[in-house]
């Protein structure tokens, strides 16, 4: 019997023992395809030995030495390499353990950039509906998931939320891309002037919608659109690339299509590929210079900030992505991966829609193609196509409450970058295998 506190205590997993290249190994001998990168995490695979030397060679030189201490080199070298790759004004780099930490941190510093600059009254943070950015409780209330809030409301700070920019279901009948995302930074502008323009610090948003929307991606011109409304308020933009950043949609920040650039950024995931956990936070150089300028101290912090090894692991990273050219092949074999998708899908009768950028990307299932109509939540229709794809060797990544944190479904999609064509149509024919297990059974509707 366990002793470990597991994700779901009722159910028993499996072991992981091993990993190769795009394949988890587990005790038994079997083999599964890793379409999923766990969640959006593992995007070199399992056994990348650049990476694994990096972090080995880091820990035989220093494993650790504590930030209010010591800088470290990996760490200083890691920071070079984000920033010399993101678009001014980003230019510096705060490193923390993960996702959640990141956020926690960039909402803290946005607060703390205000009280810098004397407008200690602004308290209010805007997020959006259906959005994920962790399971902390800062995170989580800026998150807009019913489901995940839910039993935790009472001790979550105050935030608000307005419309995912969701196309799919979002935009009305005739509406073109521009109005719709017009209209959605409408709803934004009219919620900051709800709650006191002078009153709210930030708005926060998944560039690319991920676990909770399922990889959806903006329309064109929304960023825009909301950049100005930050913009015309004073309020800052944080974007949320913890699952969509470090290349996964293609460029290294997935708001470089966006013709945009926030005043915060985080990421984590790809950042450290599931090799070494980290996260980090880049900010542009006006909130920085107000904390140097103001306090002079940016009043948060973790034990484990900067970590040497888990930095040299996300060093090794980046040169692996940028050196030897595996950003380059995200595009590539994005459209590879739509193409086969749309192939076996495209005219599948319970998939509404697929949609999703680069080595990202998300089915949306339904009950009804032409209504839209969700399956009923109580079919728990993600959950029985997870267990019938990792019955199959497979791990994607099912998710439920794709509408409204309760109704609809939806699978995400996130291979490695060292993926290959034969891989794809293997991911391709398993998940057909899983969706026609489940949705095409009797009960399923
Ligand atoms: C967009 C986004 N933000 C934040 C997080 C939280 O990251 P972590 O689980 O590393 O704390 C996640 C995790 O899935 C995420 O998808």
């Amino acid at each position: 019997m366990s002793r470990v506190f597991h994700r779901h205590p009722r159910e028993s997993y499996p072991i992981a023992v091993r990993g190769e290249g795009a394949y988890l190994i587990d005790s038994d001998g079997r083999r599964y395809l890793d379409a999923s990168g766990g969640a959006a995490v593992s995007c070199l695979g399992h056994s990348d030995s650049a990476v694994v030397k990096a972090i080995q060679a880091q820990l035989d030189a220093l494993p650790f030495a504590h930030t209010s201490f010591f800088s470290n080199e990996p760490m200083e070298a890691l920071a070079d390499a984000l920033v010399e790759r993101a678009p001014a004004p980003l230019e510096k780099v705060y490193f923390v353990s993960g996702g959640s930490e990141a956020i926690e941190a960039a909402l803290k510093l946005a607060r703390q950039y205000f009280v810098e600059k004397g407008e200690p009254q602004r308290r209010y943070l805007i997020g959006r509906r259906q959005s994920y950015h962790g399971n902390t409780l800062g995170a989580l209330a800026v998150g807009g998931n019913a489901w995940r809030r839910k039993q935790f409301e009472p001790l979550l700070v105050e935030a608000t939320h307005v419309s995912p920019c969701y196309a799919y279901r979002g935009r009305q009948a005739g509406e073109t891309d521009t109005a719709y995302g017009e209209r959605l930074a409408a709803e934004l502008e009219a919620e900051i002037r709800r709650l006191g323009a002078d009153r709210v610090i930030a708005f926060v948003a998944e560039t690319v919608a991920g676990a909770t929307l399922g990889a959806v991606p903006p329309v064109t011109g929304y960023f825009k659109r909301v950049r100005e409304v930050c913009d015309r308020h004073g309020i800052l933009l944080i974007l949320d690339e913890v699952m969509c950043g470090m290349g996964r949609c293609g460029p290294l920040y997935a708001f470089e299509r966006e013709g945009i650039v926030p005043d915060l950024v985080t990421v984590a995931k790809g950042l450290g590929a599931g090799y070494q956990p980290i996260g980090a936070t880049l900010v542009a150089r006006h909130v920085y210079q107000a904390v140097v300028s103001g306090s002079g101290f940016f009043q948060h912090g973790h034990t484990y900030l900067g970590h040497a090894a888990a930095c040299a692991g996300a060093l090794a990273v980046q040169r692996r992505l940028h050196e030897d050219g595996l950003l380059a092949k995200v595009g590539p074999l994005g459209d590879l991966l739509e193409r086969k998708l749309r192939a076996a899908f495209g005219n599948h009768p319970h998939v509404g829609e697929i949609r999703g950028r680069g080595l990202f990307w998300g089915v949306e299932l339904v009950a009804d193609r032409a209504s839209k109509r969700p399956f009923d939540p109580s079919r728990r229709v993600h959950a029985r196509i997870k267990k019938e794809a990792l019955k199959a060797g497979l791990m994607c990544y099912p998710m439920g409450g794709t509408l409204d944190g309760v109704q609809g479904d939806h699978v995400l999609l996130a291979p490695p970058f060292i993926v290959e064509e034969a891989q794809l149509d293997e991911l391709v024919a398993k998940l057909a295998g899983a969706l026609d297990a489940v949705l095409l059974s009797k009960v399923a509707a």
